[in-house]
């Protein structure tokens, strides 16, 4: 059977960060049922402009869509900046906004962070505003994930480690479940 080919992102602005971990410890985990290509530096994206959503389009912005669009799904794992989500990751999501490449796609979000619950609730409500698909199963807050962690990246907390793979396993069927609904939506 063909590999899935879900897409990470990571929301975080740090080289040394745990939500990038999170996403590696993922891609060890789930290596026999999809490839995870993890998008590590939302910086490479140019700052959001009105003018270019359509016309004169950016290469990177252009290139990014298209990942998103040809993916079979996508997972974002993001910490909390100041009550909200980082810059970075809504900079993304703005150059998306005007385009349905979030249409119909099956979305897992994992916010961990010191405490993650605003930016947790917002990421869910822009999700369902650009019509990305998720279920209760397939999001998960980590709060205190620095505690959950050791400064090797590798998961200390078992109860975490244990969340983690129920994500990995709800995730992977969700992809299954909605897999073609796009194509069933537009027909
Ligand atoms: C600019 C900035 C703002 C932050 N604001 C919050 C916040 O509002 N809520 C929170 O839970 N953590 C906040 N934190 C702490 C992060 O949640 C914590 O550093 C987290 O581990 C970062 O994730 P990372 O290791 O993947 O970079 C903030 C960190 C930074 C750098």
């Amino acid at each position: 059977m063909k590999k899935k080919n879900i897409i990470g992102i990571c929301g975080s602005a740090s080289r040394n960060s745990t939500n990038l971990s999170i996403l590696k410890w993922i891609s060890e985990t789930v290596k026999f049922d999809f490839n995870l290509e993890i998008i590590d530096d939302l910086s490479k994206l140019p700052h959001f402009k009105t003018e270019l959503t359509d016309k004169n389009v950016p290469e990177q912005v252009d290139a990014f869509r298209d990942k998103i669009e040809n993916s079979d799904g996508i997972i974002i794992c993001t910490p909390e900046y100041v009550f909200s989500i980082p810059s970075g990751l809504k900079n993304m999501i703005e150059w998306c906004v005007s385009t349905t490449v979030f249409s119909d796609k099956p979305i897992g979000l994992i916010t961990a962070s010191a405490s993650g619950e605003k930016a947790h609730e917002e990421l869910k409500l822009i999700m369902e505003t650009i019509q990305a698909k998720f279920s209760e199963e397939t999001t998960l807050l980590i709060q205190g994930v620095k505690g959950k962690f050791e400064k090797n990246g590798k998961i200390s907390d078992k109860n975490t480690e244990i969340e983690l793979q129920k994500f990995v396993v709800s995730f992977d069927k969700w992809t299954e479940q909605t897999a073609g609904n796009k194509d069933k939506n537009n027909a």
